[in-house]
């Protein structure tokens, strides 16, 4: 069994090359909304708390949150996704804005820009009111959206495919990416984050990165063991034919599967658990930059596990600046990166 070891001085000026890097992101995109606020009496009107709201915050999630943690690393996201035409829209492109992400749109007339609100009161989530629509982009609408990718992604060797299961990412779609590459004479690295009912659509990507549910769920066996994710990983392979796999592990880090009896398995640096969410976005914005910036894909998998473990020790879906990334790879006990295969 051959091991790998960290350079964590080459590990560390590989982060500088992150800066400028650019990567297309396309997929579904959300707003995050927070509604903060008291719960100090009943309702009159039906057995219900009230919430005095103090404090109204909204994040970009989904592929939002891709592009955004793509910015905070110093790379350069190029987001194309869809939204509708209304006030929400405004918002989305606002906050987009003010986290410095170039984003384009297709907008379509009466389909609500995804929106999910949680109402906070003492700590405690209340209730999460959810406004999408999830049918399939077609037609013109899926035109436009390609048209879109074209352009964003003309000067990109790395294009990330967010599936949030909206209605972006179809079989039209993907074929679509197809063509475009066909026509332009060039491949870019497609990595896709999944939705296990997508998973059949994924079929000769460059890498997709689901986490261990979704392992198990796209070649329909268990991820328990050690095992059992090789097993797992090697099907996803037979049937997606796939450069690459990256499949995420929570607590157990992430196996990159360099090919289908080439494995590494990378364990988590996290010393501090607070929230897991969007550590999968971090994982894909991280890898997909690193390669974009020429590291190489092993390496990038191991900032990329440095910058998940980062992200979950903070509150929220959140997004890693390169400093931290320096010093989480200077100050944590080096990981033990060693070959399953
Ligand atoms: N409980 C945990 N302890 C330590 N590290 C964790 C934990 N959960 C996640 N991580 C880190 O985050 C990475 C991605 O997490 P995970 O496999 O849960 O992805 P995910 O389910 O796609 O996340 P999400 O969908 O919430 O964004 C892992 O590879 C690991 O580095
Ligand atoms: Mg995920």
């Amino acid at each position: 069994m051959v091991n790998y070891s960290i350079d964590g001085a080459a590990l560390s000026a590989q982060v500088a090359r992150l800066a400028g890097a650019r990567v297309c992101v396309v997929g579904d995109v959300m707003i995050d909304e927070y509604l903060v606020g008291d719960a100090q009496r009943i309702s009159p009107e039906a057995p219900v708390p009230v919430i005095s709201v103090s404090e109204d915050r909204h994040l970009v999630g989904g592929a939002g949150n891709v592009a955004k943690n793509i910015r905070t690393l110093g790379g350069v996201p190029r987001l194309v996704s869809v939204c509708g035409n209304g006030a929400r829209s405004a918002l989305l492109r606002r906050v987009l804005r003010d986290e410095g992400v170039d984003a384009e749109f297709v907008e379509i007339p009466g389909r609500p820009t995804t929106l999910k609100t949680r109402v906070i009161a003492r700590q405690q989530q209340m209730l999460r009111i959810d406004r999408e629509e999830t049918s399939p982009i077609g037609g013109q609408h899926l035109a436009d959206l390609l048209r879109l990718v074209d352009a964003a992604s003309a000067d990109c060797s790395v294009v990330i495919v967010s599936d949030y299961g909206k209605g972006v990412v179809t079989r039209e779609f993907m074929d679509g990416l197809e063509t475009l590459w066909a026509q332009r004479g060039t491949r870019p690295a497609v990595l896709v984050d999944p939705k296990t009912p997508n998973f059949h659509l994924y079929r000769n990507v460059f890498m997709p990165t689901p986490n261990a549910k979704e392992t198990s769920e796209g070649a329909h066996l268990p991820t328990g063991t050690r095992e059992e994710i090789l097993a797992a990983g090697r099907a996803i392979f037979d049937t997606l034919h796939c450069r690459h796999l990256l499949t995420t592990l929570g607590p157990k880090g992430m196996a990159l599967f360099e090919a289908a009896d080439k494995v590494w398995h990378i364990p988590t640096t996290a010393r501090s658990v607070f929230d897991v969410t969007g550590a999968g976005d971090t994982v894909i914005a991280t890898v997909a930059l690193a390669l974009a910036a020429g590291v190489d894909l092993l390496e990038s998998c191991v900032l990329a596990n440095y910058a998940a473990g980062i992200v979950v020790g903070q509150v929220g879906a959140a997004s890693v600046l390169p400093d931290e990334l320096r010093e989480a790879i200077a100050t944590l006990p080096v990981p033990h990166v060693d070959r399953w295969v």
